[in-house]
């Protein structure tokens, strides 16, 4: 019998801001639909640290010690017995779901992923540029794409026009820039806002029209862009940093909607705790909903690698690499804590 090979990993073994503490971890089983992956880069998304920073952890079913993490790239080591797509060897990256119920995070060198939730990456890509999507690319598509929340048509390579309108408010945040390009893949126009110095990087991910956030004339203006076209919605997203988290980025957004002709929704990346206006209504993002449904598939399965491959699609926002090793994850929890811009923070592995 061959022996497994030796695990590390970045445990949460008390929350209140207890840094994490680098020991061996059990070699993971995979069941039938999951794989096992070698980590080579992992992300670092606003969730993780605030799990840590929280005084008990804030998802009941969270019991410590916890591996966190929820984004990585890296390479297939082993395969459960219903997966098809993927062998040893294939680079891929993937979204890990951390919340769920005894999972076991991204923080590790051997991680286990679904396989509607993981994609083939190019040659081309570094594991460092891979890794920033996985996470924020699902929250992007359930907002968009999912049942229940705007429920717009799915991306598709190359992309069919809609002659269609979508707001993404927070277009420079993770989320932000995979939801512009998600909308653009689906062949909708997109209106974004962000700070002015990231204009022209949200522009290349294909948004048409950008305003700043924090002008107070940003939401009059967006209404008066959106008067004459077929409105679709709002992807309402903050910056976890900002003051009272989004709360700014889902008031504008749910104005904008109720004073537009259109799609009167609001589908928030933030947990919003005040009242919808009449006629109008908004739903906060459970990231992972598409894991359990078709959705994951679509997204990971039949659009990204395709669009990875043919290059419509890029690695938004750009890495910010902290170092290499487990090691650096509490360091990376630290840069994220004090806000990035247009960025994402990154441990390589
Ligand atoms: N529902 C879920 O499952 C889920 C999952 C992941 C994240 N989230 C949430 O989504 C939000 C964004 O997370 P993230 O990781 O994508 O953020 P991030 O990349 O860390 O956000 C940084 C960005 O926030 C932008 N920003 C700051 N204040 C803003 C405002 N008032 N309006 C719009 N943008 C603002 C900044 O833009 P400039 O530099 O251009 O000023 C900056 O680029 C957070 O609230 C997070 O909790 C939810």
């Amino acid at each position: 019998m061959s022996s497994q090979p030796l695990n590390l990993a970045a445990y949460l073994t008390a929350t209140k801001s207890t840094p994490l503490a680098i020991r061996d971890a059990p070699y993971p089983v995979p069941e039938a639909n999951e794989l096992i992956i070698r980590a080579h880069a992992v992300a670092i998304n606003p969730v993780d640290y605030a799990i840590q920073a929280a005084d008990t952890p804030p998802f009941p079913w969270v019991t410590l010690p916890r591996i966190l993490g929820m984004d990585l790239s890296g390479i297939v080591v082993e395969t459960g017995s219903s997966v098809t797509r993927f062998k040893p060897g294939d680079r891929v990256l993937a979204a890990s779901d951390v919340i769920k119920k005894n999972a076991s995070g991204a923080f590790q060198h051997f991680v286990v992923a679904q396989e509607n939730m993981t994609s083939q990456i190019p040659e081309s890509a570094t594991f460092e540029e891979a890794c920033v999507l996985p996470l924020c690319l699902a929250v992007a598509a359930c907002g968009l794409f999912g049942r229940g929340y705007l429920a717009l048509e799915y991306p598709t390579v190359p992309a069919t026009k809609k002659w269609k309108t979508v707001l993404v408010w927070g277009g420079s945040t993770s989320v932000g820039c995979n939801a512009i390009q998600l909308g653009v893949a689906a062949g909708y126009e997109v209106v974004t806002t962000c700070s002015p110095r990231n204009f022209e990087y949200v522009k290349t991910l294909g948004a048409s029209y950008v305003f700043d956030y924090s002008s107070p004339t940003a939401v009059e203006e967006i209404i008066d862009l959106l008067k004459g076209k077929e409105f679709v919605g709002a992807v309402a997203i903050g910056g976890f940093t900002s003051p009272g988290n989004g709360t700014a980025a889902a008031e504008a957004c749910l104005e904008i909607v109720s004073k537009s002709e259109g799609a009167k929704f609001v589908a928030m990346a933030m947990v919003y705790k005040g009242e919808d206006p009449e006629g109008v209504e908004s739903k906060f993002i459970l990231g992972l909903d598409l894991k359990d449904n078709e959705l994951g598939a679509i997204i990971f399965e039949d659009f990204l690698p395709k669009a990875l491959e043919e290059g419509s699609y890029v690695y938004a926002p750009k890495p910010l690499v902290v170092g290499k090793g487990l090691d650096k994850v509490q360091e990376a929890f630290e840069v994220l804590k004090k806000g990035v811009s247009a960025q994402k923070v990154v441990v390589s592995l």
